[in-house]
């Protein structure tokens, strides 16, 4: 029979390393600072190298300098970290406009990072990951791949994109011992957000949007990363972990009276 397990170490990170490309701000940054607090060592990536170093401090980690648009130092990235037992990656961008409005070149830039750069990270350390046999791969939807609104296009089509991805690296990876999966966030407080956060009217529609009533603070998503990275979720794999506040659960259209 196998030994009763130690539900007390189930989130526990000793011993492996994680990586977390866009821990300079936001969601990133409050996540690598969550993996280091449950015991991993943790390499904090960015194109920002100031930022990247700043998360590095507050969680005894590394500092990598890091664009993950320059696809020559992501696939140098496993040679020189290591071996890595997790990656999260939160690096994205949002132009909001309307689809007539776009430019290609806009097109071209949120597809750059959302996409194209997610398929090189996933390819360059889920490789790794799978030539070792193990690994977890956590990715950054948003509740956009499923629900979206006039200005939101290009950036819902590569968080749809990405969750598709995410989900085909978990088939194709599972049967080589590394598990891949997304987080959809609602709407969370960080400089991505801060045109929104500018406008009153649009911040407090958004807040009224959710089930809880407001915004999540970026330390909220921090869970959903430690789950996705640690035992906790050993048979978890191709999922996307909502984490919306309700967001999508609630039409919110209309209030039926009296209900
Ligand atoms: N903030 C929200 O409301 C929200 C909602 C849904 C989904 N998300 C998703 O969550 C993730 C994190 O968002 P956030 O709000 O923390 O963003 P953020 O803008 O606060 O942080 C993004 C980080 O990525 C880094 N970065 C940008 N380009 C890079 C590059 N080329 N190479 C390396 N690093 C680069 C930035 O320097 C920054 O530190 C994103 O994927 C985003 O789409 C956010």
């Amino acid at each position: 029979m196998d030994p009763a397990p130690d539900y007390t170490r189930l989130f526990r990170l000793d011993g492996r390393r994680a990586v977390v490309v866009g821990a300079g701000s936001g969601i990133g940054r409050e996540a690598a600072l969550a993996l280091a607090a449950h015991g991993a060592d943790v390499v904090c990536a960015d194109r920002d190298a100031d930022a990247a170093a700043r998360t590095a401090q507050g969680a005894g980690g590394t500092a990598y300098p890091l664009d993950v648009l320059d696809r020559a130092a992501v696939a140098a990235a496993p040679g020189e970290l290591g071996d890595v037992d997790v990656l999260v990656f939160t690096a994205a961008t949002n132009v909001r406009k309307r689809l007539l409005d776009y430019a290609e070149e806009e097109f071209d830039r949120v597809v750059a990072l959302n996409l194209r750069a997610s398929f090189d990270l996933v390819r360059t350390f889920g490789g790794a990951m799978a030539e070792r046999g193990r690994g977890s791969v956590v990715g950054f939807s948003s509740i956009r791949a499923v629900t979206v609104e006039p200005g939101q296009g290009v950036y819902a089509a590569t968080k749809a994109g990405l969750v598709q991805l995410l989900r085909t690296a978990a088939a194709e990876l599972g049967p080589r011992g590394v598990r891949v999966n997304a987080v959809a966030p609602g709407v969370v407080e960080t400089p991505l957000t801060a045109q929104i956060k500018a406008d009153p009217s649009w911040y407090g529609a958004y807040a009224a949007k959710s089930a809880l009533g407001r915004w999540a603070r970026p330390g909220e998503l921090a869970g959903a990363v430690v789950y996705l990275a640690s035992d906790a979720s050993s048979f978890v794999t191709g999922s996307v972990l909502t984490v919306d506040g309700g967001w999508t659960a609630v039409d919110g259209r209309y209030e039926p009276p009296g209900a």
